[in-house]
C-alpha cells in the first residue's frame, strides 16, 4: 500500500512516487506524474469500513477444485460478432472493459448493443458521462432505436449511479460511457486521475459482482493503443476487448486482449455505415473486395483469426534505396517479423534486398499477427522484386523458419475451406501435411506444397522476368 505522502501518481500506470520526476521508472512514460491527494487516506477510504483498521478476520470455508459448478450462464446481447468476442455472451456479474481511439464508434456499438438486449426484454442502464441524454437519444433516433426500452442518464458520479441501481432490479447490463469520467467521493483527486478512475472502477465491480449485473466499462485509448489511465483498470476487470479501425477504412475490429470467461483470439467485424454499425458476417469478401489481381507483389493469405478462417491481401513494394539505410515500412504486420523474412531470403536464398526500400501492407488496415503471414509476405515481396504477379486464384500460408525451410502451421483444413468458398483454385502451404490434402480432395482447391522458402523463389522467378531476381542475386 502507497504510504501517506506519496502523492506523486504516474498517470499511465498507476507507479506512485514521493516527489514529481519527469519519467516513470515503473514503465517509463515522460511527463505521466501529477500530483494527486492519494496518501493512505483515499485507498483506505476506498476499501469496505470492515477492512479498514486491524479487525479479526472471518473464517472462510475453503472448497475443492473437484465440485459440481455450472458453466457461467450468458445473456446473448444480440449481436453476434460481439458475442462471439466476449465468448459467447455477456457473463452476469462480470466486468468488460471496451477500448478504442476517440470516434472509432465504442457509444455506437453499445447503444446498439444496449437496443438489441432491452429488446429482448432485459433491462439495460445506459449511463453517459460524455454526452447529454438528448444526444445519446439523437443518436439511437438516427439508428433507429428509439423505440427500445434502454434506461438512460448522464451522470458522472458512481456513487449516485450505483444508488439508483440498487433501488430497482438489478439490470442485465450497465453500460459506463466512459470510465474516465466518473468520480467517487471516496477519492480525493480531481475526475480523470488514476485514483479516480480505479477507485470508480473498484466500486462499479463491486457492484456487477453484488447485483448480478453484467457492466460494461468505455476506456479511451491513447496514441500509443494503450487504455489511458485504465492501464490499471484492466488487471481489475473481466475482459479486456479493443475496438479497432482507422479513419481510412469503414470497417471495425472488436479484439479480446483478455477474457477470463472465453478464448482471446477472436474477432468480430463490424462495418461503419449510415445507420450504425453492421455486422460483417464473412469478412474475407470484405477484405478481398477491390483487389489488384494480376498487379506484381500482393499475394491472398489465407489467415486465422481465433477459430475463424480470414483471407487478406498482403501488398509488397520493393524499390531501388536513394538512402544509405533502406527504409522497412510496415502497415499492419510485425516489423521485426519483416525483418526475419527478408534475412532469410538473403542467407538461404540469395534474394539481396539490402539496396531496396521494403514497404510492406496488409491490405483494408487489418493488423495480423500470425507467423503464418511468413510465406505470403516472402511471395509478395519476391513477386514485387522480380515484377512476376502471382497467379490471382492461389492463396498461401506456411511459417518460415531461419533455416529457410517453410513448416506447417495449425488449420489447414480450415484456411483451405475459406479459401475455396472464395473461389480460391488453389494454396500454396508448406508441406509435410498430407492429410489436409487428403482432407481437401473432396474440394475444388488444389494444393501446391513448398517445403523450403528457395523452392518458392525459384518458382516465381521462373514465372515472370528471371533476370531481375538474378540481377539482384548478383548483389
Ligand atoms: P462514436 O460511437 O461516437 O465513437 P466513440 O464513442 O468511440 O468515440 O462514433 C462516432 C463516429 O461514428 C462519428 O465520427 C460518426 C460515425 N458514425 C457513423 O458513421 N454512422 C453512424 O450511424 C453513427 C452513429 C456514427
Ligand atoms: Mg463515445
Amino acid at each position: 500500500m502507497a504510504k501517506r505522502g506519496a502523492s506523486f501518481v504516474c498517470q499511465a500506470c498507476g507507479a506512485t512516487y514521493v516527489r514529481w520526476q519527469g519519467k516513470c521508472d515503473a514503465c517509463g512514460a515522460w511527463n505521466s506524474i501529477a500530483e494527486e491527494e492519494v496518501g493512505g487516506g483515499a485507498l483506505q477510504n476506498s476499501l469496505p469500513s470492515a477492512q479498514r483498521g486491524g479487525r479479526k478476520g472471518r473464517v472462510l470455508t475453503l472448497e475443492s477444485l473437484a465440485g459440481t459448478t455450472e458453466d457461467a450462464p450468458r445473456t446473448a446481447s444480440g449481436i453476434a460478432e460481439f458475442d462471439r468476442v466476449a465468448g459467447g455472451g455477456l457473463v452476469p456479474g462480470s466486468v468488460l472493459l471496451i477500448g478504442g481511439d476517440p470516434g472509432i464508434g465504442k457509444s455506437t456499438l453499445l447503444i446498439q448493443a444496449s437496443a438489441a438486449l432491452a429488446r429482448a426484454g432485459q433491462r439495460v442502464v445506459y449511463v453517459s458521462g460524455e454526452e447529454a441524454v438528448a444526444q445519446v437519444r439523437l443518436r439511437a433516433a438516427r439508428l433507429g432505436l428509439a423505440e427500445a426500452p434502454v434506461e438512460l442518464a448522464a451522470e458522472t458520479n458512481v456513487e449516485d449511479i450505483v444508488a439508483t441501481l440498487a433501488a430497482g432490479r438489478a439490470p442485465a447490463l450497465l453500460v459506463i460511457d466512459s470510465i474516465q469520467t466518473m468520480w467517487t467521493d471516496t477519492a480525493e483527486s480531481a475526475p480523470g486521475t488514476v485514483t479516480q478512475v480505479r477507485s470508480s472502477a473498484q466500486i462499479l465491480i463491486r457492484y456487477a459482482k453484488r447485483s448480478g449485473a453484467a457492466v460494461i466499462l468505455v476506456g479511451h485509448v491513447t496514441k500509443d493503443g494503450q487504455i489511458a489511465g485504465p492501464r490499471v483498470v484492466e488487471h481489475m476487470v473481466d475482459a479486456v476487448l479493443s475496438f479497432e479501425g482507422d479513419g481510412a477504412h469503414q470497417f471495425r475490429i472488436l479484439r479480446a486482449q483478455k477474457n477470463r470467461f472465453g478464448p482471446t483470439d477472436e474477432i468480430g467485424v463490424f462495418e461503419m455505415t449510415g445507420l450504425g454499425l453492421a455486422e460483417v458476417a464473412n469478412p474475407s469478401e470484405l477484405f478481398l473486395s477491390n483487389r489488384d489481381r494480376g498487379a506484381p507483389g500482393t499475394a491472398v493469405y489465407a489467415g486465422m483469426e481465433g477459430t475463424r478462417p480470414l483471407l487478406v491481401e498482403i501488398q509488397a513494394l520493393v524499390v531501388p534505396t536513394s538512402l544509405g539505410t533502406p527504409r522497412r515500412a510496415v502497415v499492419g504486420w510485425d516489423s521485426s517479423r519483416l525483418s526475419m523474412v527478408l534475412a532469410v531470403l538473403e542467407a538461404r536464398c540469395g534474394v539481396k534486398l539490402g539496396a531496396h526500400d521494403v514497404h510492406l501492407n496488409v491490405a483494408g488496415g487489418l493488423r495480423i499477427g500470425e507467423p503464418a503471414a511468413d510465406l505470403a509476405v516472402a511471395a509478395a515481396l519476391v513477386s514485387s522484386l522480380s515484377g512476376a504477379a502471382l497467379p490471382a486464384d492461389a492463396v498461401y500460408f506456411g511459417e518460415i523458419s531461419l533455416t529457410g525451410a517453410v513448416r506447417p502451421v495449425a488449420y489447414g483444413p480450415a484456411r483451405l475451406k475459406e479459401a475455396a468458398k472464395l473461389g480460391f483454385a488453389r494454396a500454396v502451404m508448406p508441406a509435410g501435411a498430407k492429410d489436409i490434402a487428403r482432407e481437401m480432395a473432396d474440394t475444388s482447391i488444389a494444393t501446391e506444397t513448398v517445403s523450403s522458402l528457395a523452392e518458392l523463389v525459384a518458382e516465381i522467378a521462373a514465372r515472370g522476368r528471371p533476370r531481375a531476381v538474378a540481377r539482384s542475386q548478383d548483389g
